[in-house]
């Protein structure tokens, strides 16, 4: 029989291309989401990719009630857990906000899995629990440092309320996964990542300029202790991404699990910098970067990328895109946003 899993926050760029993923493999998907960062015309999306609408209800789990009907209506078999807010500028600045709703939104539904004896969960953290390593690469034995963010924060907390529940409850089985940077779109061009307002993150930022909807990126800081001075990330597809979760997810199901709570990093294995990630973009896509080295951001750190052999051996999975693939997809999905904009 299909397995059902409910994807939190399925309309967001994680879990919508995790979605697809999960579909492809013969999951049944309910998408719940509260579309405060994302937008319905997702899910049409997603069922234009796969041929498969998911199930979809808009709530918001940070109100109980919701989330108690949620989990009367489906019968769940695991939970792959990504709604929250996840900007490190703004967690700053709304620290409360930031603190309600992903602390909420993770313990009711923790608490309602419990009651209905849903074992299985997939929970979405963060390489921001390494904060700056003193070693590289990270394993998931390097320490977890105090976090620089109360986003941050929220990833560090809900790891450490996960590994008490396992430890108290040895019927629940739990998998974290540490993502390193995110880019990139699926091939169809019909998902990817929506930045709204001014974003954040270094690839939509890149792109919107290239468009030309921004004068020019500006590199935060050229003065670090790396080969040409920018920061260093492990940037992996969102593709490969959202495979790792299927990896997951049949790990759960499958009863593999040594203990019944695990932490994987989610990354590639190996360093860009911010540079190489423009001229790169300019190689592949054939197009011009404007860009200006500026002041450094505060709270980046120099340099992270993963040691993926964890995950390698234990999920069996392992990226499989290359640098080139991820910034093509995601000039492709810009121009594709453009286009529906002007319309
Ligand atoms: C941040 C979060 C991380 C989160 C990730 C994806 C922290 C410390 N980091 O990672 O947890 O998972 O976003 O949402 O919590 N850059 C520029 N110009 C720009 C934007 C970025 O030069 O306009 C540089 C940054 O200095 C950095 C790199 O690009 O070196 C990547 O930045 P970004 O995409 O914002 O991700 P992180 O800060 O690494």
């Amino acid at each position: 029989m299909k397995k059902t899993v409910l994807v939190t926050g399925g309309t967001g760029y994680i879990g919508s291309h995790t979605v697809v993923a999960l579909q492809e493999k013969g999951y049944d998907v309910v998408i719940v989401d509260n579309l405060a960062n994302s937008d319905k015309e997702v899910i049409y999306n997603i069922e234009k990719t796969t041929g498969v609408l998911p199930k979809f209800e808009k709530l918001d789990l940070v109100d109980e009630q919701a989330c108690r009907t949620l989990f009367e209506k489906y019968s769940f078999d695991a939970v792959i857990h990504f709604a929250a807010y996840k900007y490190v500028n703004e967690s700053v600045r709304e620290p409360l906000m930031y603190y309600k709703n992903n602390f909420h939104s993770m313990l009711n539904v923790l608490s309602e899995m419990k009651k209905h004896k849903i074992s299985n969960l997939v929970f979405s953290s963060s390489c921001t629990v390494y904060g700056t390593p003193e070693e590289l690469p990270v394993t998931e034995q390097s320490p977890v440092q105090k976090a620089m963010s109360p986003y941050g924060n929220t990833k560090q907390v809900i790891e450490e309320i996960l590994e008490d529940c396992c430890l108290a409850d040895k019927d629940l089985n739990v998998i974290s996964l540490r993502y390193f940077n995110p880019i990139g779109a699926h091939p169809s061009i019909q998902i990817g990542e929506i930045a709204k307002g001014i974003p954040q993150n270094l690839l939509p930022y890149l792109t919107q300029t290239v468009i030309g909807k921004r004068d020019y990126l500006s590199v935060y800081g050229g003065d670090y202790d790396t080969p040409d001075g920018t920061c260093i990330r492990d940037y992996i597809h969102v593709v490969d991404l959202a495979e790792a979760h299927v990896s997951a997810i049949e790990r759960l199901v499958i009863k593999e699990m040594e203990n019944n709570y695990e932490v994987y990093n989610v990354g590639t294995g190996t360093g860009y910098s911010v540079l190489d990630i423009v001229h790169t973009f300019e190689k592949v896509n054939e197009v011009k970067v404007n860009h200006k080295i500026v002041e450094r951001r505060s709270g980046d750190i120099a340099q992270i990328w993963a040691d993926t052999s964890l995950v390698n051996k234990t999920l069996k999975w392992k990226a499989k895109y290359a640098l080139s693939d991820m910034l093509q997809s995601a000039w492709e999905w810009e121009k594709v946003m453009n286009e529906k904009h002007k319309k």
